[in-house]
């Protein structure tokens, strides 16, 4: 039998280098777009550069999508791509919405003018419910988002369930709670904080910089979420999944359990900086996994202090860990 084919928009990115992981232990055909960059920029896919086939495109490039999708005729196409920090949405609002919101349309539109029967994920945020209506946060809880990366998920939420409802299209949204790793982007608080760790510990750093440390974030492992990822397309109907851990810890807390773990008192290294501060914060997230646990048997398995040492075990033994992520 054929192998089936599976295309990842976002390869290079945390979730992507997993998925990309999972998917090759099941035996996929693994088709991952990249961007040109003027450096490295594959560090979290080296190792399995061999096993997969990389080209070059980008979510604003509707063109580049179409032939993509007429060539590789995936089987599955998993659209992890986007600008993906927060922060930086508020600086490049627009850029956002095209990259994070349009392209999720391009994507689903080359699908649709090759008339392909192939499944489709799109990566929804918790971002999405913002302020939120109802604790905990389930698929029919409220959107009300609070920056523009999450106005540009809202719209690649509901494009995705439009072109399900008007196309008939096998076209799914997981709802992710935050999800973390030892490849999680550095500029993320969490690895932001147990890469400072690091440096503390070899004499590199006596200072983390950080902004509001009362947010509350329901964090998983990222691994755990891209099996998820992978499952909601093997359910006989498409439907929209919430995966999180049903756990939240404040900031704070991360950097108790953090620098408590690594036999450090953070107050003694973070200060505080208005740089990096929201013009809108979301304050609370606390998702409810029941769905996906009921209908697709997922369960997460790393828990939050487990997490952490992770992260700060990988980001204490090495030293450049960008170039060091399996
Ligand atoms: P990430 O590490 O920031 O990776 C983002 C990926 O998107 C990278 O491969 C990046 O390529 C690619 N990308 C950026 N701009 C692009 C463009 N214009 N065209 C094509 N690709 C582009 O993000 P992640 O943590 O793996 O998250 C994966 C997806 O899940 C994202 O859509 C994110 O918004 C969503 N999500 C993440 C979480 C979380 O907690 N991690 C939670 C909910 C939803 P480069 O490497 O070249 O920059
Ligand atoms: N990044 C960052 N840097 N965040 C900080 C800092 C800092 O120095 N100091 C405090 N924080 C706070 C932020 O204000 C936020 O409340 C919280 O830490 C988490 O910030 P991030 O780690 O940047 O993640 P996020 O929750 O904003 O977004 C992540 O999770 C979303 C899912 O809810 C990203 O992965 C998004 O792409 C994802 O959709």
């Amino acid at each position: 039998m054929a192998k089936r084919k599976a295309f990842i928009t976002g390869i290079t990115g945390q979730d992507g280098s997993y998925l990309a992981e999972i998917l090759l232990e099941k035996d996929y055909e693994v088709y991952g777009m990249i961007r040109r960059s003027s450096s490295f920029n594959t560090a979290r896919i080296d190792h399995i550069f061999g096993d997969i086939e990389l080209l070059f495109g980008d979510l604003t490039d509707g063109s580049v999508l179409n032939r993509l999708m007429r060539t590789i005729r995936p089987d599955e196409v998993y659209n992890l791509g986007a600008q993906s920090q927060v922060h930086v949405s508020f600086q490049v609002p627009e850029f956002t919405a095209d990259v994070t919101g349009m392209g999720t349309l391009r994507l689903l539109d080359a699908i649709r003018e090759e008339d392909l029967k192939c499944r489709f994920y799109e990566a929804g945020s918790s971002e999405m419910f913002g302020q939120v209506a109802e604790t905990p946060q389930t698929e029919t809880t409220p959107f009300h988002p609070r920056s523009p990366y999450g106005v540009a998920k809202v719209f690649g939420y509901w494009i995705t369930r439009n072109y399900r409802e008007a196309y008939g299209m096998f076209a799914v949204n997981g709802i992710l709670f935050n999800h973390e790793s030892p490849r999680r982007g550095p500029t993320f608080v969490t690895r932001k904080t147990t890469r400072a760790i690091g440096a503390i510990l070899r004499g590199e750093q006596n200072e983390l910089r950080l902004g509001n440390l009362d947010s509350k974030r329901d964090w998983g492992f990222a691994r755990d979420y891209m099996q998820g990822a992978w499952q909601m397309l093997q359910a006989d109907e498409p439907d929209d999944y919430v995966l999180a851990t049903g756990e939240t810890h404040s900031v704070r807390e991360f950097l108790d359990e953090a620098f408590g773990y690594a036999g450090l008192d953070w107050n003694d290294y973070v200060k505080i900086d208005e740089r990096y501060f929201r013009p809108a914060e979301v304050d609370f997230l606390l998702g409810d996994a029941s769905k996906a646990k009921e209908k697709l048997g997922w369960e997460p398995t790393v828990r939050f202090p487990e997490l952490v040492r992770m992260m700060v075990d990988h980001d204490r033994e090495r030293r450049h860990t960008e170039e060091h992520y399996v």
